[in-house]
Protein backbone atom coordinates (compact mmCIF):
# COMPACT_ATOMS: atom_id res chain seq x y z
CA UNK A 1 0.00 0.00 0.00
CA UNK A 2 1.09 3.37 -0.98
CA UNK A 3 0.75 5.49 2.32
CA UNK A 4 0.71 8.71 0.87
CA UNK A 5 -2.68 10.45 1.76
CA UNK A 6 -4.04 7.37 3.53
CA UNK A 7 -6.25 7.47 6.37
CA UNK A 8 -4.74 5.59 9.47
CA UNK A 9 -6.02 5.51 12.91
CA UNK A 10 -3.75 4.54 15.60
CA UNK A 11 -4.57 3.51 19.88
CA UNK A 12 -2.05 5.04 22.02
CA UNK A 13 0.10 7.47 19.98
CA UNK A 14 1.50 9.75 23.20
CA UNK A 15 4.85 7.74 23.58
CA UNK A 16 6.61 4.96 22.67
CA UNK A 17 5.93 2.48 19.52
CA UNK A 18 2.56 4.32 18.76
CA UNK A 19 4.69 7.21 18.80
CA UNK A 20 7.06 6.17 16.51
CA UNK A 21 4.56 4.59 14.56
CA UNK A 22 2.57 8.02 14.12
CA UNK A 23 5.86 10.14 13.28
CA UNK A 24 6.93 7.37 10.18
CA UNK A 25 3.48 7.52 8.99
CA UNK A 26 2.80 11.37 8.65
CA UNK A 27 6.32 11.26 7.61
CA UNK A 28 5.12 9.28 4.67
CA UNK A 29 2.18 11.91 3.92
CA UNK A 30 -0.35 9.68 6.06
CA UNK A 31 -2.62 11.49 8.06
CA UNK A 32 -2.70 9.93 11.13
CA UNK A 33 -5.87 10.16 13.70
CA UNK A 34 -4.90 9.10 17.56
CA UNK A 35 -6.71 8.04 19.98
CA UNK A 36 -4.96 7.97 23.37
CA UNK A 37 -5.57 9.55 27.15
CA UNK A 38 -2.66 11.88 26.62
CA UNK A 39 -2.27 14.66 24.19
CA UNK A 40 1.13 13.79 22.31
CA UNK A 41 4.08 16.34 22.83
CA UNK A 42 4.21 16.84 19.16
CA UNK A 43 2.46 18.39 16.17
CA UNK A 44 1.55 17.61 12.76
CA UNK A 45 -0.70 19.60 10.50
CA UNK A 46 -1.94 15.70 8.73
CA UNK A 47 -2.33 15.27 12.95
CA UNK A 48 -5.61 14.98 14.68
CA UNK A 49 -5.53 13.81 18.30
CA UNK A 50 -8.85 12.57 19.90
CA UNK A 51 -8.69 12.06 23.71
CA UNK A 52 -10.32 8.77 24.48
CA UNK A 53 -10.04 5.96 27.01
CA UNK A 54 -10.19 2.95 24.79
CA UNK A 55 -11.41 0.88 27.98
CA UNK A 56 -15.00 3.02 27.11
CA UNK A 57 -16.58 1.57 23.93
CA UNK A 58 -19.25 4.81 23.95
CA UNK A 59 -15.56 6.97 23.67
CA UNK A 60 -14.33 5.09 20.84
CA UNK A 61 -17.38 5.23 18.82
CA UNK A 62 -17.94 8.98 19.27
CA UNK A 63 -13.76 9.01 18.56
CA UNK A 64 -14.36 7.13 14.69
CA UNK A 65 -17.64 8.79 14.47
CA UNK A 66 -15.33 12.76 14.63
CA UNK A 67 -12.32 10.77 12.58
CA UNK A 68 -14.83 9.59 9.88
CA UNK A 69 -17.03 12.56 9.21
CA UNK A 70 -14.22 14.50 8.62
CA UNK A 71 -12.14 11.94 6.24
CA UNK A 72 -15.46 11.25 3.89
CA UNK A 73 -16.05 8.02 5.88
CA UNK A 74 -12.05 7.01 4.15
CA UNK A 75 -10.19 4.54 6.92
CA UNK A 76 -7.62 2.64 5.20
CA UNK A 77 -5.36 1.41 8.43
CA UNK A 78 -6.36 0.60 11.68
CA UNK A 79 -2.88 -0.05 14.30
CA UNK A 80 -4.37 -1.09 17.64
CA UNK A 81 -0.99 -0.03 19.54
CA UNK A 82 -2.39 0.76 22.72
CA UNK A 83 -1.66 -1.91 25.84
CA UNK A 84 -0.20 -2.40 28.84
CA UNK A 85 1.26 -4.18 31.44
CA UNK A 86 1.37 -5.39 34.98
CA UNK A 87 3.25 -8.31 36.39
CA UNK A 88 3.24 -10.43 39.95
CA UNK A 89 1.96 -14.11 41.05
CA UNK A 90 -1.50 -14.70 40.05
CA UNK A 91 -2.77 -14.30 43.35
CA UNK A 92 -0.84 -10.86 44.27
CA UNK A 93 -2.56 -9.13 41.06
CA UNK A 94 -4.97 -6.65 41.84
CA UNK A 95 -7.92 -7.33 40.34
CA UNK A 96 -8.24 -3.66 38.72
CA UNK A 97 -4.95 -3.99 37.34
CA UNK A 98 -6.00 -7.20 35.73
CA UNK A 99 -9.34 -6.02 34.54
CA UNK A 100 -7.28 -2.95 33.38
CA UNK A 101 -4.77 -4.85 31.04
CA UNK A 102 -8.23 -6.88 29.41
CA UNK A 103 -9.69 -3.90 28.70
CA UNK A 104 -7.44 -2.11 27.23
CA UNK A 105 -5.21 -4.68 25.86
CA UNK A 106 -8.48 -7.08 24.50
CA UNK A 107 -11.78 -4.75 24.81
CA UNK A 108 -9.88 -1.90 23.25
CA UNK A 109 -8.79 -3.93 20.40
CA UNK A 110 -12.32 -5.90 19.23
CA UNK A 111 -14.05 -2.30 19.69
CA UNK A 112 -11.83 -0.32 17.06
CA UNK A 113 -12.16 -3.38 14.95
CA UNK A 114 -15.53 -3.73 15.14
CA UNK A 115 -15.99 -0.13 14.06
CA UNK A 116 -13.18 -0.17 11.05
CA UNK A 117 -14.51 -3.35 9.33
CA UNK A 118 -18.11 -2.01 8.19
CA UNK A 119 -15.86 1.00 6.88
CA UNK A 120 -12.77 -1.14 5.25
CA UNK A 121 -15.38 -4.03 4.07
CA UNK A 122 -17.47 -0.81 2.14
CA UNK A 123 -14.49 0.28 0.58
CA UNK A 124 -13.13 -3.52 0.40
CA UNK A 125 -9.71 -2.41 1.39
CA UNK A 126 -7.68 -1.86 4.16
CA UNK A 127 -5.32 -3.20 7.12
CA UNK A 128 -5.03 -3.33 10.57
CA UNK A 129 -1.75 -4.17 12.51
CA UNK A 130 -2.51 -5.39 16.64
CA UNK A 131 0.34 -6.02 18.61
CA UNK A 132 0.91 -8.47 20.73
CA UNK A 133 3.58 -9.46 22.09
CA UNK A 134 6.49 -12.08 22.35
CA UNK A 135 4.29 -13.12 25.47
CA UNK A 136 1.30 -13.74 23.67
CA UNK A 137 2.94 -16.77 21.80
CA UNK A 138 4.79 -18.22 25.34
CA UNK A 139 4.13 -17.28 28.94
CA UNK A 140 6.07 -16.06 31.67
CA UNK A 141 5.57 -16.78 35.23
CA UNK A 142 4.56 -13.61 37.05
CA UNK A 143 3.05 -11.94 33.78
CA UNK A 144 -0.19 -14.39 33.65
CA UNK A 145 -3.17 -11.71 33.23
CA UNK A 146 -0.83 -9.55 30.71
CA UNK A 147 -0.01 -13.11 28.92
CA UNK A 148 -3.69 -14.04 29.03
CA UNK A 149 -4.24 -10.54 27.12
CA UNK A 150 -1.76 -10.71 24.62
CA UNK A 151 -3.00 -14.58 23.72
CA UNK A 152 -6.08 -13.37 23.45
CA UNK A 153 -5.15 -11.03 20.22
CA UNK A 154 -3.46 -13.18 18.47
CA UNK A 155 -6.74 -15.59 18.15
CA UNK A 156 -8.59 -12.32 17.80
CA UNK A 157 -6.63 -11.48 14.47
CA UNK A 158 -5.93 -15.16 13.64
CA UNK A 159 -9.88 -15.69 13.26
CA UNK A 160 -10.27 -11.96 12.07
CA UNK A 161 -7.92 -12.82 9.04
CA UNK A 162 -9.62 -15.56 7.59
CA UNK A 163 -13.22 -13.64 8.00
CA UNK A 164 -12.05 -10.80 5.70
CA UNK A 165 -8.95 -12.08 3.96
CA UNK A 166 -11.60 -11.88 0.88
CA UNK A 167 -12.99 -8.25 1.33
CA UNK A 168 -9.42 -7.57 0.61
CA UNK A 169 -8.52 -6.32 3.74
CA UNK A 170 -5.24 -7.71 5.98
CA UNK A 171 -4.82 -8.25 9.49
CA UNK A 172 -1.10 -8.93 10.60
CA UNK A 173 -0.66 -9.43 14.15
CA UNK A 174 2.89 -8.28 15.69
CA UNK A 175 5.01 -10.16 18.39
CA UNK A 176 7.71 -7.80 19.54
CA UNK A 177 10.43 -9.17 21.94
CA UNK A 178 11.04 -6.19 25.01
CA UNK A 179 11.15 -2.69 23.34
CA UNK A 180 12.43 -0.01 25.35
CA UNK A 181 9.94 2.30 25.95
CA UNK A 182 7.87 3.58 29.32
CA UNK A 183 6.26 -0.17 29.17
CA UNK A 184 8.04 -1.19 32.06
CA UNK A 185 7.53 1.36 34.40
CA UNK A 186 4.77 -1.23 35.82
CA UNK A 187 8.01 -3.84 36.24
CA UNK A 188 10.19 -3.01 39.24
CA UNK A 189 12.56 -5.91 37.78
CA UNK A 190 13.06 -4.75 34.45
CA UNK A 191 14.78 -1.31 33.78
CA UNK A 192 14.80 -0.31 30.03
CA UNK A 193 18.16 -0.66 28.28
CA UNK A 194 20.33 -0.26 24.97
CA UNK A 195 20.17 -3.78 24.04
CA UNK A 196 16.12 -3.77 23.99
CA UNK A 197 14.23 -3.53 20.76
CA UNK A 198 14.03 0.13 19.63
CA UNK A 199 10.45 1.88 19.47
CA UNK A 200 11.75 3.32 16.24
CA UNK A 201 12.84 0.06 14.66
CA UNK A 202 9.81 -1.85 15.24
CA UNK A 203 7.52 1.28 13.69
CA UNK A 204 10.26 0.96 10.30
CA UNK A 205 9.59 -2.44 10.75
CA UNK A 206 5.42 -1.66 10.87
CA UNK A 207 5.65 0.88 7.68
CA UNK A 208 7.02 -2.36 5.87
CA UNK A 209 4.59 -4.25 6.34
CA UNK A 210 1.62 -1.81 5.14
CA UNK A 211 3.96 -1.23 2.36
CA UNK A 212 3.78 -4.32 0.73
CA UNK A 213 2.08 -5.22 -2.48
CA UNK A 214 -1.47 -5.85 -2.25
CA UNK A 215 -1.91 -9.58 -2.40
CA UNK A 216 1.22 -9.99 -0.17
CA UNK A 217 -0.02 -10.92 3.19
CA UNK A 218 2.35 -10.62 6.42
CA UNK A 219 -0.57 -12.61 9.13
CA UNK A 220 2.03 -13.03 12.16
CA UNK A 221 5.25 -10.49 12.33
CA UNK A 222 7.76 -12.09 15.82
CA UNK A 223 10.59 -10.08 15.89
CA UNK A 224 13.33 -10.09 19.48
CA UNK A 225 16.27 -8.36 20.62
CA UNK A 226 19.46 -10.32 19.17
CA UNK A 227 21.05 -10.26 22.63
CA UNK A 228 18.26 -9.76 25.20
CA UNK A 229 20.81 -9.56 27.72
CA UNK A 230 23.17 -7.87 26.45
CA UNK A 231 26.90 -9.13 25.49
CA UNK A 232 27.92 -12.63 26.57
N1 LIG B 1 7.63 -2.31 25.24
C1 LIG B 1 7.64 -3.62 25.09
O1 LIG B 1 8.57 -4.31 25.53
C2 LIG B 1 6.54 -4.30 24.34
C3 LIG B 1 6.78 -5.60 23.88
C4 LIG B 1 5.78 -6.26 23.18
C5 LIG B 1 4.58 -5.65 22.95
N2 LIG B 1 4.35 -4.38 23.43
C6 LIG B 1 3.04 -3.79 23.17
O2 LIG B 1 3.21 -2.67 22.33
C7 LIG B 1 2.18 -1.71 22.56
C8 LIG B 1 2.79 -0.35 22.79
O3 LIG B 1 3.56 -0.40 23.97
P1 LIG B 1 4.79 0.58 24.27
O4 LIG B 1 5.96 -0.26 24.57
O5 LIG B 1 4.90 1.63 23.24
O6 LIG B 1 4.27 1.17 25.67
P2 LIG B 1 4.08 2.69 26.21
O7 LIG B 1 5.26 3.50 25.84
O8 LIG B 1 3.72 2.52 27.64
O9 LIG B 1 2.83 3.23 25.38
C9 LIG B 1 1.55 2.65 25.54
C10 LIG B 1 0.49 3.48 24.85
O10 LIG B 1 -0.79 2.89 25.20
C11 LIG B 1 -1.73 3.93 25.41
N3 LIG B 1 -2.79 3.57 26.36
C12 LIG B 1 -2.69 2.90 27.53
N4 LIG B 1 -3.89 2.83 28.14
C13 LIG B 1 -4.78 3.43 27.31
C14 LIG B 1 -6.18 3.66 27.36
N5 LIG B 1 -6.93 3.25 28.40
N6 LIG B 1 -6.78 4.31 26.33
C15 LIG B 1 -6.04 4.73 25.27
N7 LIG B 1 -4.71 4.53 25.16
C16 LIG B 1 -4.09 3.90 26.17
C17 LIG B 1 -0.90 5.07 25.97
O11 LIG B 1 -1.54 6.26 25.57
P3 LIG B 1 -1.95 7.38 26.66
O12 LIG B 1 -0.67 7.89 27.23
O13 LIG B 1 -2.68 8.35 25.85
O14 LIG B 1 -2.78 6.65 27.70
C18 LIG B 1 0.47 4.92 25.31
O15 LIG B 1 0.62 5.78 24.20
C19 LIG B 1 1.36 -2.25 23.74
O16 LIG B 1 0.21 -2.92 23.24
C20 LIG B 1 2.31 -3.25 24.39
O17 LIG B 1 1.61 -4.25 25.09
C21 LIG B 1 5.30 -3.69 24.10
Amino acid sequence: MELKDKKVIITGISKGIGKELTLALLAKGAHVAGLGQNQPDYFHPNLLFIKTDIRHNDQVENAFKEVLSGWNNELHILINNAGLGYFGKLEDLPLEQYHEMMEVNVNGVFYACRLALPVMKKAQYGHIITLSSVAGLEAYPEVSGYCATKFAVKAMMESLYQEVRYDKIKVTCVYPGSVKTDFFRNSPGIKPHDFMLMPEDVATAMVQILETPDNYHVVNYEVRPLRPKGEK
